[in-house]
């Protein structure tokens, strides 16, 4: 039966880190996947976690199943963190929140669930995006197209580009937009073209999905917020968020993310809801209990969510570091041309090296970079420093 089943290339990040893990060299470094390592090379675990985790071991409660869209004090306190306690839209009872299998399974849940109400829309992503929004859009069924967003010779935002793509898509079409952190070019809108962006989608329909998967990386949590709580206060009356605490709360293998879906009134909300349930039931069921239990123990207790915000502003602080030292060691070796790596945001830079380059830092110096040029700054460390500016300086320059 599978004789004649094709093999595809691996995944364009994921495969990275399989080819990484192959790898024997022992100056190897991996800036392929969105990971954040701390200053010893590990994923850390937050201390606000590890409280919640020991209380947990030491309840050992029994593991029913969760609602089929997940944990109730999880998605509440998801929402919040997104919109803000005092959001309107909240207390209207047009927001419900669903917990998703990560990121990835609220884009996945979001997109069937627009394939159902917007069955004949396009969508529309920025170019470049994270390769997997094409993937995940396409699988559902999606005519999936780009938008004007990232001007390489300059190495920022294209916005008169971007606003006159957006000008020219059919009504209805749904335009998914990275709410902060742009994986994978790290050029994120300021709150001013935000409001211009959003004015668009309002004036031409458009459906705005926005995926928010490193809430804190870039300014805090509030600031990283601010697409959402400006898409909240417009009037535009339906959108979707899909959101992560994959870095956030440096729980990548838990899976924890969710989908948010902001309904015209509060019965619109309970239907959408009732379809984003049935769509689950017949996919994986219901999500699973262990980091959704850590996530809301932080968010439920007002000193772990203290810590925990503090946590994630040393890593932000770590990461805006990690540029600056990139820069300079990059300049010390003859290569100035990358200063603007450090007005960058997040975990990313779209470094601009060629895929030809990318594959000689592999093959002579075992770093690893996605084939577009992106690396992850936030994979840097005292350690590597020198080493990975030494390498990108010397593949920059042959
Ligand atoms: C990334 O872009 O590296 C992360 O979002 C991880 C992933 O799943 O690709």
């Amino acid at each position: 039966f599978f004789a004649n089943v094709e093999l595809v290339p691996g995944d364009p990040i994921l495969g990275l880190t399989e080819a990484y893990n192959a790898d024997p060299r022992a100056t190897k470094v991996n800036l392929g996947v969105g990971i954040y390592y701390d200053e010893a090379g590990r994923i850390p675990v937050l201390d606000a976690v590890r409280e919640v985790e020991q209380r947990l071991a030491a309840e050992a409660k029994p593991r029913g199943y969760l609602p089929i869209d997940g944990m109730p004090d999880y998605t509440k306190a998801t929402r919040e963190l997104l919109f803000g306690v005092d959001s309107p839209l909240l207390a209207a009872g047009r927001v419900a929140t669903t917990q998703t299998v990560g990121g990835s399974g609220a884009l996945r849940t979001g997109a069937d669930l627009l394939k159902k109400v917007l069955p004949h829309a396009t969508i529309a992503i920025s170019n470049p995006s994270w390769e997997n929004h094409r993937a995940v859009f396409g699988a559902v069924g999606f005519e999936v197209v780009d938008y004007t967003y990232f001007d390489a010779a300059r190495h920022g935002i294209d916005f008169a580009g971007m606003l006159a793509d957006l000008r020219k898509l059919d009504a209805g079409t749904v335009v998914l937009l990275h709410a902060c952190c742009h994986n994978p070019t790290g050029a994120d809108l300021t709150v001013d073209q935000w409001r211009e962006v959003i004015e668009v989608l309002r004036e031409r329909d458009l459906f705005p999905f926005i995926d928010i998967a490193y809430q804190g990386f870039d300014q805090g949590i509030e600031q990283d917020a601010a697409a959402i709580r400006l898409l909240a206060e417009s009037g535009i009356a339906t959108f979707v968020v899909a959101s992560s605490y994959s870095k956030s709360f440096s729980l990548y293998g838990e899976r924890v993310g969710a989908l948010t879906v902001v309904s015209g009134t509060a019965e619109e909300s309970r239907a959408v809801q009732s379809q984003i349930k049935r769509i689950i039931r017949a996919n994986y069921s219901s999500p699973s209990t262990h980091g959704a239990a850590l996530v809301a123990g932080v968010l439920g207790s007002p000193e772990l969510r203290a810590r925990w915000e503090a946590e994630l502003g040393q890593m932000r602080t770590r990461i805006h570091a990690l540029r600056a030292g990139l820069v300079e060691k990059l300049a010390a070796n003859g290569a100035p041309e990358f200063a603007f790596i450090q007005d960058q945001a997040g975990m990313f830079s779209y470094s601009g090296l060629s895929r030809a380059q990318v594959d000689r830092l592999r093959d002579e110096f075992g770093i690893y970079a996605v084939g577009t040029g992106r690396i992850c700054v936030a994979a840097l460390s005292l350690k590597n420093l020198d080493y990975v500016a030494e390498a990108v300086a010397a593949v920059s320059r042959g």
